[in-house]
């Protein structure tokens, strides 16, 4: 059994896949044990800091209930009642806040998404330097690049309906959406689900491309796993056979350049991109997932989403417990 206490989380290539084993093993016996001993007592009179640069719904829930569950509490705080350096803005360096909230809480979560940094890669060079900086563990709550408690939810979803999901087959298509998302929670899954063996296929559109070291990446993972990875323009023979299909919205790569407008304007072209019924038909029967929120009657149809193929309620559970995991391993000592 690895010991996790004091280990930041950015993302899940970071870490090894047995302590990714452990957190899910933990979550899963936290979820059927949810509010007995030890895990009610395990961050007693403890605190878990939380830097929200961005808006949540799930995220932020989830943590503070997480903390609750735990014994302990999650403590909200945005820049705007701060007083840190942001976006060329003079303030309290990482450095210092970092040492600081290290003196107070036993963790630190941050979000921080495409509409507080300037140029993609700094909202994950800012969670490495907190981590470099401060003493106790750093949480992505989501970022520019990861979305880490994402990737696992979605992953233990997934165990619990399928068993072992090793040689199953995951789509994930782009779907058009005028929300303009973030690639942290398709990023996250792009490189998890290969190395848990899952045959994957992306799909999207001309010009939606995503990170490309993090493609590499995921080729490698599914390489080293003995499964495949493939890239295509075309959603009706990305969807065939497919076991997982994960339909989502995803910004296009000029976005930190021409802005969210010009993004919204390049996905109209690609309003035909939704899972609906039909092209759910083509698949083997597939659970559909997504992170939430999601936006229906673009990105899919309700009748998909309502389904009793969609197990996004389940997954929207699971970040409590894979929360709850993690910060039992990363931020309470010796219970394991
Ligand atoms: N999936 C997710 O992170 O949801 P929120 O943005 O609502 O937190």
């Amino acid at each position: 059994m690895a010991d996790l206490f004091g280990k930041s989380l950015i993302t899940t290539q970071d870490w090894e896949k047995e302590w990714l084993d452990e957190v899910l093993e933990v979550a899963k016996d936290m979820k059927k044990h949810r509010y007995e001993k030890p895990y009610t007592e395990l961050l007693r009179n403890k605190t878990f800091l939380m830097f929200f640069y961005n808006p949540s719904v799930r995220t932020r829930q989830s943590f503070e209930a997480a903390a609750t569950e735990l014994g302990g509490h999650a403590q909200f705080l945005e820049p705007k009642s701060m007083r840190l350096k942001s976006k060329g803005k003079a303030g309290e360096t990482i450095e210092d806040a970092a040492n600081v909230m290290s003196r107070y809480g036993v963790g630190l979560g941050i979000r921080m998404l495409e509409d507080a940094i300037e140029e993609y890669g700094q909202g994950d060079e800012l969670l490495r330097e907190y981590a470099k900086y401060g003493t106790i563990p750093v949480i992505s709550m989501a970022h520019d690049k990861y979305h880490p408690c994402q990737g696992l939810s979605d992953l233990m979803g997934l165990q619990e309906h399928m068993g072992d999901v090793k040689g199953k087959k995951i789509t994930l298509m782009w779907g058009y959406s005028s929300m303009v998302r973030s690639w942290s929670s398709v990023q996250e899954d792009i490189l998890l689900m290969p190395r848990y063996g899952m045959n994957f296929t992306l799909a999207y559109p001309e010009g939606f491309d995503l990170d490309p070291e993090v493609i590499s990446k995921a080729k490698e993972n599914a390489e080293t796993a003995g499964a495949t990875f493939e890239i295509t323009h075309d959603r009706f023979e990305a969807v065939k056979d497919a076991q997982v299909v994960y339909a989502r919205h995803w910004m296009n790569p000029l976005r930190y350049v021409n802005g969210k407008d010009a993004d919204r304007e390049l996905s109209l072209k690609y309003k035909d991109w939704r899972l609906t019924k039909e092209l759910h038909d083509l698949t083997d029967n597939a659970y559909y997932i997504h992170p939430m929120p999601v936006d229906r009657g673009n990105e899919v149809d309700d009748e998909v989403a309502d389904s009793p193929r969609s197990i996004i309620y389940d997954i929207a559970e699971n970040r409590l417990h894979t929360q709850k995991a993690i910060m039992a391993l990363t931020m309470a000592k010796g219970w394991r």
